[in-house]
Protein backbone atom coordinates (compact mmCIF):
# COMPACT_ATOMS: atom_id res chain seq x y z
CA UNK A 1 0.00 0.00 0.00
CA UNK A 2 1.45 3.76 -0.78
CA UNK A 3 1.94 5.59 1.86
CA UNK A 4 0.37 9.25 1.27
CA UNK A 5 3.16 12.06 0.88
CA UNK A 6 2.33 14.22 3.49
CA UNK A 7 2.36 11.01 6.05
CA UNK A 8 5.90 10.28 4.73
CA UNK A 9 6.57 13.61 5.39
CA UNK A 10 5.38 13.58 8.90
CA UNK A 11 6.86 10.23 9.51
CA UNK A 12 10.49 11.54 8.68
CA UNK A 13 9.07 14.05 11.39
CA UNK A 14 8.22 11.99 13.84
CA UNK A 15 11.81 9.89 13.37
CA UNK A 16 13.84 12.80 13.74
CA UNK A 17 11.78 14.16 17.35
CA UNK A 18 11.03 10.67 18.44
CA UNK A 19 12.95 10.05 22.06
CA UNK A 20 13.38 6.51 20.25
CA UNK A 21 17.02 6.09 18.66
CA UNK A 22 16.86 5.23 15.08
CA UNK A 23 19.80 4.18 13.06
CA UNK A 24 19.50 2.83 9.05
CA UNK A 25 22.27 1.44 7.27
CA UNK A 26 22.58 0.42 3.87
CA UNK A 27 23.03 -4.09 3.45
CA UNK A 28 26.63 -3.40 4.07
CA UNK A 29 26.44 -1.45 7.54
CA UNK A 30 27.19 1.53 6.37
CA UNK A 31 25.23 4.17 8.44
CA UNK A 32 23.11 6.04 6.60
CA UNK A 33 20.57 7.82 9.15
CA UNK A 34 20.51 8.15 12.61
CA UNK A 35 18.09 10.87 14.54
CA UNK A 36 18.76 13.26 17.00
CA UNK A 37 18.50 10.55 20.08
CA UNK A 38 21.04 9.06 18.96
CA UNK A 39 23.23 11.71 18.83
CA UNK A 40 22.12 12.26 22.41
CA UNK A 41 22.92 8.61 22.94
CA UNK A 42 26.15 8.45 21.67
CA UNK A 43 27.68 11.87 21.69
CA UNK A 44 28.36 11.43 17.72
CA UNK A 45 26.83 13.96 15.29
CA UNK A 46 25.48 13.27 12.32
CA UNK A 47 27.66 14.44 11.19
CA UNK A 48 30.19 12.40 12.51
CA UNK A 49 28.07 9.02 12.56
CA UNK A 50 27.00 8.80 8.48
CA UNK A 51 28.97 7.23 6.44
CA UNK A 52 30.40 4.95 9.18
CA UNK A 53 30.01 1.62 10.30
CA UNK A 54 28.48 0.45 13.79
CA UNK A 55 31.85 -0.60 14.88
CA UNK A 56 32.34 3.58 15.43
CA UNK A 57 30.46 2.76 18.95
CA UNK A 58 32.27 -0.94 19.38
CA UNK A 59 34.14 -1.27 22.63
CA UNK A 60 36.39 -4.26 22.76
CA UNK A 61 34.18 -5.70 25.00
CA UNK A 62 32.16 -7.81 22.76
CA UNK A 63 33.58 -10.92 21.26
CA UNK A 64 34.49 -12.08 17.32
CA UNK A 65 31.34 -14.66 17.77
CA UNK A 66 29.21 -12.48 18.93
CA UNK A 67 28.95 -9.77 15.84
CA UNK A 68 29.11 -13.19 13.82
CA UNK A 69 26.28 -14.20 14.81
CA UNK A 70 24.44 -10.61 14.73
CA UNK A 71 25.18 -10.53 11.00
CA UNK A 72 24.53 -13.77 10.19
CA UNK A 73 21.44 -13.74 11.47
CA UNK A 74 20.28 -10.34 9.92
CA UNK A 75 21.79 -10.95 6.40
CA UNK A 76 19.36 -14.43 6.66
CA UNK A 77 16.82 -11.88 6.50
CA UNK A 78 15.78 -12.57 10.35
CA UNK A 79 15.52 -9.98 13.05
CA UNK A 80 17.85 -9.64 15.95
CA UNK A 81 17.46 -8.30 18.97
CA UNK A 82 19.88 -8.44 22.13
CA UNK A 83 22.07 -6.64 24.38
CA UNK A 84 26.08 -5.45 23.54
CA UNK A 85 28.11 -3.08 25.86
CA UNK A 86 29.09 0.30 23.22
CA UNK A 87 31.01 3.04 24.01
CA UNK A 88 30.16 6.65 22.92
CA UNK A 89 32.32 9.45 21.86
CA UNK A 90 33.49 10.41 25.26
CA UNK A 91 34.64 7.01 26.27
CA UNK A 92 32.30 6.16 28.60
CA UNK A 93 30.75 1.96 27.98
CA UNK A 94 26.76 1.44 28.40
CA UNK A 95 24.98 -1.53 27.68
CA UNK A 96 23.11 -1.11 24.30
CA UNK A 97 19.63 -3.00 23.90
CA UNK A 98 18.87 -3.27 20.36
CA UNK A 99 16.43 -4.18 18.07
CA UNK A 100 17.89 -4.82 14.09
CA UNK A 101 15.08 -5.66 11.42
CA UNK A 102 16.40 -6.02 7.58
CA UNK A 103 14.31 -4.13 5.13
CA UNK A 104 13.65 -5.20 1.37
CA UNK A 105 13.08 -3.68 -1.66
CA UNK A 106 10.39 -4.72 -4.10
CA UNK A 107 12.14 -7.80 -5.43
CA UNK A 108 12.79 -8.88 -1.89
CA UNK A 109 16.44 -8.28 -1.91
CA UNK A 110 17.93 -7.36 1.66
CA UNK A 111 18.73 -3.49 1.00
CA UNK A 112 18.76 -1.55 4.42
CA UNK A 113 18.86 -2.66 8.20
CA UNK A 114 16.76 -0.64 10.47
CA UNK A 115 17.13 -0.13 14.00
CA UNK A 116 16.49 0.69 17.18
CA UNK A 117 18.76 1.25 20.36
CA UNK A 118 17.93 2.24 24.17
CA UNK A 119 20.80 2.98 26.93
CA UNK A 120 19.34 -0.09 29.39
CA UNK A 121 22.51 0.51 32.07
CA UNK A 122 20.90 2.06 34.55
CA UNK A 123 17.31 -0.84 34.52
CA UNK A 124 20.60 -3.10 35.03
CA UNK A 125 22.19 -1.80 37.85
CA UNK A 126 18.98 -1.60 39.20
CA UNK A 127 18.00 -5.05 38.53
CA UNK A 128 21.65 -6.26 40.16
CA UNK A 129 20.19 -4.01 43.32
CA UNK A 130 17.38 -5.83 43.68
CA UNK A 131 19.17 -9.74 43.13
CA UNK A 132 21.25 -8.44 45.69
CA UNK A 133 19.04 -7.99 48.29
CA UNK A 134 17.03 -10.29 48.00
CA UNK A 135 20.40 -12.92 48.04
CA UNK A 136 20.97 -10.99 51.71
CA UNK A 137 17.11 -11.82 52.53
CA UNK A 138 17.73 -15.60 51.88
CA UNK A 139 20.90 -15.13 53.35
CA UNK A 140 19.93 -13.66 56.76
CA UNK A 141 17.23 -16.23 56.67
CA UNK A 142 19.12 -19.31 56.40
CA UNK A 143 21.91 -17.57 59.04
CA UNK A 144 19.12 -16.94 61.52
CA UNK A 145 17.96 -20.96 61.46
CA UNK A 146 21.19 -22.22 62.54
CA UNK A 147 23.62 -19.26 64.19
CA UNK A 148 21.78 -18.95 67.22
CA UNK A 149 21.91 -23.03 67.79
CA UNK A 150 25.55 -22.84 66.84
CA UNK A 151 26.55 -19.85 69.34
CA UNK A 152 25.13 -21.75 72.48
CA UNK A 153 27.26 -24.66 71.32
CA UNK A 154 30.41 -22.23 71.26
CA UNK A 155 29.35 -20.80 74.57
CA UNK A 156 30.01 -24.79 76.25
CA UNK A 157 32.89 -25.27 74.52
CA UNK A 158 34.63 -22.12 75.60
CA UNK A 159 33.01 -22.17 79.01
CA UNK A 160 34.21 -26.01 79.50
CA UNK A 161 37.80 -25.17 77.96
CA UNK A 162 38.27 -22.44 80.49
CA UNK A 163 37.58 -24.49 83.08
CA UNK A 164 39.74 -27.59 81.86
CA UNK A 165 42.61 -24.62 81.36
CA UNK A 166 42.42 -23.70 85.13
CA UNK A 167 43.71 -27.58 85.56
CA UNK A 168 46.45 -27.11 83.28
CA UNK A 169 49.75 -26.36 84.45
CA UNK A 170 50.86 -23.07 82.92
CA UNK A 171 53.21 -23.71 79.95
CA UNK A 172 52.78 -27.51 79.77
CA UNK A 173 51.34 -28.47 76.20
CA UNK A 174 48.15 -28.87 77.46
CA UNK A 175 47.92 -25.28 78.37
CA UNK A 176 49.22 -24.50 75.32
CA UNK A 177 47.14 -26.47 72.85
CA UNK A 178 44.00 -25.79 75.36
CA UNK A 179 44.80 -21.18 74.24
CA UNK A 180 44.79 -21.83 71.04
CA UNK A 181 41.61 -24.30 71.16
CA UNK A 182 40.11 -21.34 72.99
CA UNK A 183 41.27 -18.42 70.67
CA UNK A 184 39.82 -20.36 67.58
CA UNK A 185 36.09 -21.13 69.31
CA UNK A 186 36.21 -17.31 70.47
CA UNK A 187 37.17 -16.47 66.65
CA UNK A 188 34.46 -18.90 65.51
CA UNK A 189 31.96 -16.83 67.97
CA UNK A 190 32.78 -13.22 66.28
CA UNK A 191 32.18 -14.93 63.08
CA UNK A 192 28.59 -16.82 64.17
CA UNK A 193 28.06 -13.14 65.69
CA UNK A 194 28.59 -11.38 62.20
CA UNK A 195 25.52 -14.56 60.72
CA UNK A 196 23.33 -13.50 63.71
CA UNK A 197 23.85 -9.37 62.88
CA UNK A 198 22.22 -10.22 59.69
CA UNK A 199 19.57 -12.22 60.55
CA UNK A 200 18.10 -11.25 63.37
CA UNK A 201 17.38 -7.67 62.88
CA UNK A 202 14.12 -7.19 64.62
CA UNK A 203 15.95 -8.21 67.71
CA UNK A 204 18.43 -4.45 67.52
CA UNK A 205 17.48 -2.16 69.99
CA UNK A 206 18.75 1.28 68.72
CA UNK A 207 19.30 3.97 71.70
CA UNK A 208 19.87 7.50 71.39
CA UNK A 209 23.94 7.76 71.91
CA UNK A 210 26.93 9.11 70.39
CA UNK A 211 29.26 7.35 68.60
CA UNK A 212 31.72 8.02 70.33
CA UNK A 213 30.56 5.99 73.24
CA UNK A 214 30.85 2.77 71.43
CA UNK A 215 33.96 3.52 69.89
CA UNK A 216 35.56 4.53 73.59
CA UNK A 217 34.18 0.82 75.06
CA UNK A 218 35.84 -0.75 71.77
CA UNK A 219 39.60 0.68 72.57
CA UNK A 220 40.73 -1.64 74.47
CA UNK A 221 39.33 -4.89 72.51
CA UNK A 222 40.55 -3.15 69.67
CA UNK A 223 44.15 -3.33 70.95
CA UNK A 224 44.24 -6.55 71.79
CA UNK A 225 42.83 -7.99 68.54
CA UNK A 226 45.58 -5.61 66.20
CA UNK A 227 48.40 -6.92 68.37
CA UNK A 228 51.46 -3.86 69.07
CA UNK A 229 52.60 -3.39 65.79
CA UNK A 230 49.11 -1.70 64.44
CA UNK A 231 48.61 1.91 65.77
CA UNK A 232 45.12 3.53 66.55
CA UNK A 233 44.51 7.30 66.10
CA UNK A 234 41.36 8.73 67.25
CA UNK A 235 40.30 11.68 66.55
CA UNK A 236 36.87 11.85 68.07
CA UNK A 237 34.80 15.01 67.74
CA UNK A 238 33.36 16.64 70.85
CA UNK A 239 30.18 18.17 70.42
CA UNK A 240 29.51 15.14 67.81
CA UNK A 241 25.67 14.66 67.12
CA UNK A 242 23.69 11.79 68.66
CA UNK A 243 22.52 9.25 66.38
CA UNK A 244 20.03 6.32 67.48
CA UNK A 245 21.81 3.02 66.78
CA UNK A 246 22.43 -0.63 68.25
CA UNK A 247 26.00 -0.30 69.68
CA UNK A 248 26.59 -3.77 70.60
CA UNK A 249 25.83 -4.06 66.18
CA UNK A 250 28.33 -0.85 66.04
CA UNK A 251 31.06 -2.32 68.04
CA UNK A 252 30.81 -5.37 65.76
CA UNK A 253 30.67 -3.42 62.34
CA UNK A 254 33.81 -1.41 63.62
CA UNK A 255 35.78 -4.78 64.94
CA UNK A 256 35.00 -6.13 61.54
CA UNK A 257 37.18 -3.09 59.92
CA UNK A 258 39.86 -3.25 62.23
CA UNK A 259 39.88 -7.42 61.07
CA UNK A 260 40.22 -6.59 57.47
CA UNK A 261 42.41 -3.44 58.27
CA UNK A 262 44.52 -5.91 59.84
CA UNK A 263 44.84 -8.38 57.27
CA UNK A 264 45.30 -5.43 54.57
CA UNK A 265 48.13 -4.19 56.21
CA UNK A 266 49.80 -7.58 56.71
CA UNK A 267 50.13 -7.06 60.80
CA UNK A 268 51.67 -3.53 60.42
CA UNK A 269 50.91 -0.14 60.19
CA UNK A 270 48.03 2.56 61.27
CA UNK A 271 44.78 3.20 61.53
CA UNK A 272 42.94 6.23 61.83
CA UNK A 273 39.06 6.67 63.53
CA UNK A 274 37.42 10.32 63.06
CA UNK A 275 34.17 10.97 64.08
CA UNK A 276 32.66 14.43 63.18
CA UNK A 277 29.24 16.15 62.03
CA UNK A 278 28.63 16.82 58.53
CA UNK A 279 25.92 18.93 56.80
CA UNK A 280 24.43 18.29 53.79
CA UNK A 281 27.28 20.05 51.74
CA UNK A 282 29.70 17.40 53.01
CA UNK A 283 28.10 14.00 52.34
CA UNK A 284 27.97 11.82 49.07
CA UNK A 285 25.21 13.49 46.38
CA UNK A 286 22.75 10.51 47.60
CA UNK A 287 22.19 11.35 50.94
CA UNK A 288 19.04 13.72 51.55
CA UNK A 289 18.83 14.24 55.55
CA UNK A 290 20.24 17.65 56.50
CA UNK A 291 22.58 16.41 59.10
CA UNK A 292 24.77 13.33 60.02
CA UNK A 293 26.55 11.60 62.61
CA UNK A 294 29.86 10.17 60.36
CA UNK A 295 32.48 7.55 61.20
CA UNK A 296 35.75 7.42 59.31
CA UNK A 297 38.07 3.98 59.68
CA UNK A 298 40.94 4.53 57.39
CA UNK A 299 44.41 2.21 57.22
CA UNK A 300 47.52 2.96 55.67
CA UNK A 301 47.03 -0.80 53.67
CA UNK A 302 47.78 -1.13 50.13
CA UNK A 303 44.15 0.25 49.44
CA UNK A 304 40.96 -1.77 47.70
CA UNK A 305 41.55 -2.83 44.07
CA UNK A 306 39.57 -0.82 41.66
CA UNK A 307 37.68 -4.19 40.56
CA UNK A 308 36.91 -5.60 43.89
CA UNK A 309 35.72 -2.09 45.28
CA UNK A 310 31.75 -3.20 43.33
CA UNK A 311 31.70 -6.18 45.04
CA UNK A 312 33.01 -5.46 48.43
CA UNK A 313 29.92 -5.59 50.58
CA UNK A 314 28.33 -8.34 48.95
CA UNK A 315 27.84 -11.91 51.21
CA UNK A 316 30.90 -14.52 50.58
CA UNK A 317 32.63 -11.87 48.34
CA UNK A 318 36.21 -12.71 49.85
CA UNK A 319 39.83 -12.19 47.92
CA UNK A 320 41.60 -14.29 50.65
CA UNK A 321 42.52 -17.99 50.42
CA UNK A 322 40.35 -20.28 51.68
CA UNK A 323 39.99 -20.99 54.68
CA UNK A 324 41.53 -17.15 55.68
CA UNK A 325 37.96 -15.45 54.93
CA UNK A 326 34.70 -15.86 54.91
CA UNK A 327 33.28 -12.81 52.81
CA UNK A 328 30.30 -12.03 55.44
CA UNK A 329 32.99 -9.32 57.48
CA UNK A 330 32.13 -6.56 55.24
CA UNK A 331 28.37 -7.76 53.91
CA UNK A 332 27.54 -7.73 57.83
CA UNK A 333 28.98 -3.90 58.15
CA UNK A 334 26.37 -3.61 55.34
CA UNK A 335 23.84 -5.36 57.04
CA UNK A 336 24.08 -3.23 60.79
CA UNK A 337 25.20 0.06 59.14
CA UNK A 338 21.74 -0.12 56.50
CA UNK A 339 19.62 -1.74 59.52
CA UNK A 340 20.73 1.70 61.63
CA UNK A 341 19.72 3.67 59.00
CA UNK A 342 22.95 4.40 57.97
CA UNK A 343 25.15 4.29 54.67
CA UNK A 344 28.19 2.83 54.23
CA UNK A 345 30.99 3.91 51.46
CA UNK A 346 34.06 2.23 51.04
CA UNK A 347 36.85 4.35 48.79
CA UNK A 348 40.46 4.42 48.50
CA UNK A 349 42.24 7.20 50.63
CA UNK A 350 44.64 9.68 48.00
CA UNK A 351 47.36 8.67 49.80
CA UNK A 352 46.98 5.01 49.84
CA UNK A 353 44.79 2.42 52.28
CA UNK A 354 41.01 1.91 52.33
CA UNK A 355 38.76 4.58 54.11
CA UNK A 356 35.35 3.13 55.37
CA UNK A 357 32.76 5.95 56.04
CA UNK A 358 29.53 5.53 57.91
CA UNK A 359 26.91 8.41 57.55
CA UNK A 360 23.97 8.07 60.68
CA UNK A 361 21.13 10.64 60.65
CA UNK A 362 21.56 13.14 63.43
CA UNK A 363 19.12 13.18 66.19
CA UNK A 364 17.93 15.03 68.21
N1 LIG B 1 40.93 -2.41 54.64
C1 LIG B 1 40.94 -3.07 53.47
N2 LIG B 1 41.93 -2.88 52.56
C2 LIG B 1 41.95 -3.56 51.39
N3 LIG B 1 41.02 -4.47 51.02
C3 LIG B 1 40.01 -4.72 51.87
C4 LIG B 1 39.91 -4.04 53.13
N4 LIG B 1 38.80 -4.49 53.77
C5 LIG B 1 38.24 -5.41 52.94
N5 LIG B 1 38.96 -5.57 51.81
C6 LIG B 1 38.64 -6.48 50.71
O1 LIG B 1 37.27 -6.84 50.80
C7 LIG B 1 37.10 -8.25 50.82
C8 LIG B 1 35.86 -8.61 51.61
O2 LIG B 1 36.01 -8.35 52.99
P1 LIG B 1 35.12 -9.13 54.05
O3 LIG B 1 33.68 -9.01 53.64
O4 LIG B 1 35.45 -8.64 55.39
O5 LIG B 1 35.54 -10.63 53.84
P2 LIG B 1 36.92 -11.34 54.23
O6 LIG B 1 37.65 -10.44 55.17
O7 LIG B 1 36.49 -12.62 54.88
O8 LIG B 1 37.64 -11.57 52.92
C9 LIG B 1 38.41 -8.76 51.37
O9 LIG B 1 38.66 -10.10 50.95
C10 LIG B 1 39.42 -7.78 50.77
O10 LIG B 1 39.74 -8.12 49.45
MG1 LIG C 1 36.77 -9.59 56.82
Amino acid sequence: METRPEIRELLATALAQSCEVFFLTDSSGTILYVNPAFEELTGYSRGEAVGQKPSLLKSGQMSRAFYHELWSTIRSGRHWSGRLVNRRKDGTTYVDEQRICPVRDADGNIRYYFSTRRDVTRELQLEEQLNQSQKMESLGLLAGQISHDFNNLLTVIIGSMELIMEELKEGSVGNKLAVEILRSSKESSALIKNLMVFARRHESRPVLTTLNAPLNELKPLLDGLLGKNISVAYSLSGDLAGAKIEPEHFKQAVMNLAVNARDAMEGRGGIMIKTYNAGPDGVPQNLLGERYSVLEFSDTGPGIPKEVLPRIFEPFFTTKPKGKGTGLGLSSVYGIVTQNNGHVFAANRREGGAVFTFYFPAAE
